[in-house]
């Protein structure tokens, strides 16, 4: 049976997490948050003290990286990150380090090392962009600027959530606008992807939505 590429990208708050966990532990397939590479790499910067406008030295950290985004952990260099990385202060470095060519050319490699086989459900910005343009199965999850505010401000996994729905809105718009406009792959609709809107869709549709495009490129 053949093993897709699923590439799920979209801005944050739009539900790709959830819906490329359940998507993989329905297919079986692996799960890798990219967004968790650039925050471990800037998270590892930072802990360094390499100042993130060195882009080489950023650069050799991430390429010399031990990296772990999978089965629910994210490890840098031994370093257990999966919790320390989800605050206000790591969006801003992730997002920071993001905008650094070197980095992503660094991570992209990484990133089509780990999905090249297949039987891979891969979320972030540029999958269908960039990593796999050829991926079977693209996907842009969107939804309301209200919406992803909301969701951002009550997920638990992400400390600092407590800060109100304003401020959680600001700070996502600040980081989707860096996203949307960097020079180096920004945030865009992929040629080829499919566009949907979340807003006000339960998370079971969405991903009844993308299970029916990826079963169609199965074949059953
Ligand atoms: O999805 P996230 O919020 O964890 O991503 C963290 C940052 O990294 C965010 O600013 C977007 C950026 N990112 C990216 O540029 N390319 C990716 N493939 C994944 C994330």
């Amino acid at each position: 049976m053949k093993r897709l590429i699923i590439a799920i990208d979209g801005p944050s708050g739009a539900g790709k997490g959830t819906v490329s966990r359940a998507l993989a532990q329905t297919l079986g397939y692996r799960h890798i948050d990219t967004g968790a590479m650039y925050r471990a790499v800037g998270w590892k910067a930072h802990h360094d003290g390499i100042p993130l406008n060195d882009e080489a030295a950023v650069a050799r950290l991430a390429r010399a990286a031990d990296l772990v985004v999978e089965g629910g952990v994210v490890a840098i260099d031994g370093h257990d990150v999966t919790g320390a990385i989800r605050t206000p202060e790591v969006d801003k470095l992730a997002s920071t380090v993001a905008r650094l060519p070197q980095v992503r050319d660094v991570l992209v490699t990484r990133q089509r090392e780990m999905g090249e086989h297949g039987g891979v459900v891969m979320e972030g910005r540029d999958i269908g962009s960039v990593v796999f343009p050829n991926a079977d199965v693209k996907i842009y999850l969107d939804a309301s600027a209200e919406e992803r505010a909301r969701r951002r401000a009550h997920d638990t996994a992400h400390a600092g959530s407590q800060a109100g729905q304003a401020a959680v809105a600001e700070a996502i718009q600040a980081r989707d606008l860096s996203d949307k406009t960097r020079s180096a792959s920004p945030l865009a609709l992929a040629p080829g992807a499919v566009h949907i809107d979340t807003t006000d869709m339960p998370i079971d549709a969405v991903v009844e939505r993308v299970l029916a495009l990826a079963r169609e490129k199965i074949g059953r």
